[in-house]
């Protein structure tokens, strides 16, 4: 949930709930950016909004089916005030088009992830003609490549620092869509062909946010180290050209890009991973399973050999460096062999945290025309707890022997536990920070410190947190900016 009082009366009342990947997060910034300059302000009540809009996704059942139930509560505010409008928007929007329509027929607008840039003119539409308007882009076989690739619009255009989480961290987006088609993954379908996105417009955009106070982003990609363009000059980009060009940017401190695909993990990129003090030391690569047949019926694309050999190559290039992973159990067809398997590739690899996910067939993927979902909830369960023990007994060992070490951090803000208001108090609260391998700090300090980076020293851990001591007083800080969006969901 995306929120930023600012109550001026007579303005349109916006209220916009985002759940999903960090794409949408990015998307409802943007969204949020575009309404904003057509006089729309943001309220965290929904009770008072003119508008309300949901960005959705479509990855798992589990994600439609809060935005269903959340729709079945607003349904009670719109017959209570008829002229309040009702948005989905996102992967669901795409995926589900019409059907939104008819399981929530008060719904405004339905507007997929490659049509925001419409968001205002289809709400003006909805409420002059007093009809849903339903914008979304052509499906991946419905037409030329050429026309699919335009019917998913490029949509990166307004950077506005009040419309951030943290004024001092931005998403930047360098790819659209994915051309993988893992059998499972609605994303291809939602989110389009893939693109990458112009290295000119991205380091222009990234030294606009760094004039608002930035120092740190994260580039975003279903497949980042996938990017590839080539520019009129003829230069080819990859992502390992991007980042040395962004390091050229003087008040930019921090780059970090998610998310990887195994089979594209060239040598350049590692190279500019540990050359590059600017680039975290941290590589989120899924994995999915442990088993050659699951990764074959996923349609991964590599082996397990040839993970493990990535895994090498990466340990061997950049000493030090975190991966992450992200595992599907109860994939149709995962026999209790296979499941020891990913087991097994968890234990050697000694990931830095895995997310761990049960298998959901999604409507119009292959697995979900082709594989039934043969494996009991209770199996998919079981698996999903005992995986997930195994990843953090590894993180917890890991973890424990940073215990004394002193890393630096950005400060982002106010630990999740923190309940007041920082900007009016006055000792020491708990406070966040990440290292440059992606492992979160919690330490007491001066809310003054958001933004700025210091050295903490660890003093106890639990698999995901490092609690830590400040060590110096010495800090040093970016630009100022204003804390503003604080509350996320
Ligand atoms: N582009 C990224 C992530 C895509 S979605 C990648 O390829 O790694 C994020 C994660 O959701 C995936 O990595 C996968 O683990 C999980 N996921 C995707 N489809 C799923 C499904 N149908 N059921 C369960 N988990 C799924
Ligand atoms: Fe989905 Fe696979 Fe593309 Fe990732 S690479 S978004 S899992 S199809
Ligand atoms: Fe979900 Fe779409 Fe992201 S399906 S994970 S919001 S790309």
């Amino acid at each position: 949930m995306n929120v930023s009082p600012d109550e001026t009366p007579n303005r349109l009342k916006l209220f916009v709930d985002t759940v999903g990947c960090q794409m949408n997060i990015l998307d409802s910034e943007l969204v949020i950016a575009k309404l904003r300059a057509q006089g729309y302000e943001l309220t965290t009540d929904p009770l008072l909004a003119d508008t309300i809009l949901f960005n959705t996704c479509s990855v798992r059942q589990h994600a439609e089916d809060k935005i269903y139930s959340a729709l079945g509560r607003v349904k009670k505010i719109k017959q209570r005030r008829p002229n309040v409008a009702i948005g989905v928007l996102g992967c669901m929007a795409q995926k589900d088009q019409d059907e939104i329509l008819k399981r929530a027929p008060f719904v405004d607008i339905v507007v997929g992830p490659g049509q925001l840039s419409k968001v205002p003119e289809l709400l003006e539409k909805a409420r002059a003609e007093k009809k849903p308007q339903m914008a979304v882009s052509k499906a991946r076989y419905g037409g030329s490549k050429l026309e699919i690739v335009e019917s998913f619009e490029e949509f990166d255009p307004i950077r506005e620092q009040a419309m951030r989480m943290s004024p001092y961290q931005a998403f930047v987006r360098i790819m659209m869509g994915c051309d993988k088609f893992c059998t499972y993954c609605v994303v291809p379908a939602t989110r389009g062909p893939e693109q990458s996105r112009d290295p000119l417009d991205i380091i222009e955009e990234t030294k606009l946010l760094v004039d608002q106070g930035v120092s740190e982003i994260t580039l975003l990609g279903q497949t980042v180290n996938s990017y590839k363009y080539t520019t009129t000059d003829g230069r080819q980009w990859r992502l390992s050209d991007l980042l040395l060009a962004l390091d050229g940017i003087p008040d930019l401190r921090r780059i970090k890009f998610i998310t990887s695909f195994p089979k594209d993990m060239t040598d350049d990129l590692l190279q500019a991973v540990r050359d590059i003090p600017k680039v975290f030391r941290y590589i989120h690569v899924p994995a999915q399973s442990g088993c050659d047949e699951m990764l074959k019926r996923m349609k991964r694309l590599y082996t397990v050999a040839q993970y493990d050999e990535m895994m090498a190559r990466i340990h061997e290039t950049i000493p030090g460096c975190a991966v992450s992973s992200d595992f599907i159990v109860g994939f149709c067809g995962e026999s209790e062999e296979a499941f020891e398997k990913t087991v097994r590739l968890v234990e050697r690899s000694r990931f830095k945290n895995s997310f761990i996910f049960k298998y959901s067939p999604r409507r119009g993927t292959k697995a979900h025309d082709l594989y039934p979902d043969d494996i009991p909830e209770e199996t998919k369960k079981r698996r999903n707890n005992d995986l997930l023990a195994v990843q953090n007994a590894i993180s917890m060992e890991d973890n424990l022997a940073l215990v004394g070490n002193t890393f630096e951090v950005l400060v982002e803000g106010p630990s999740k536990s923190f309940q007041g208001d920082v900007d009016t108090a006055t000792g020491p609260v708990q406070l966040t920070g990440r290292t440059m391998t992606d492992r979160i700090c919690i330490f007491d300090g001066n809310p003054r410190l958001i933004g700025s980076y210091m050295n903490v020293k660890v003093v106890s851990v639990t698999g995901v947190s490092l609690f830590s001591e400040v060590v110096t007083d010495r800090v040093s800080h970016v630009k100022p900016a204003q804390w503003s969006l604080p509350v996320i969901s």
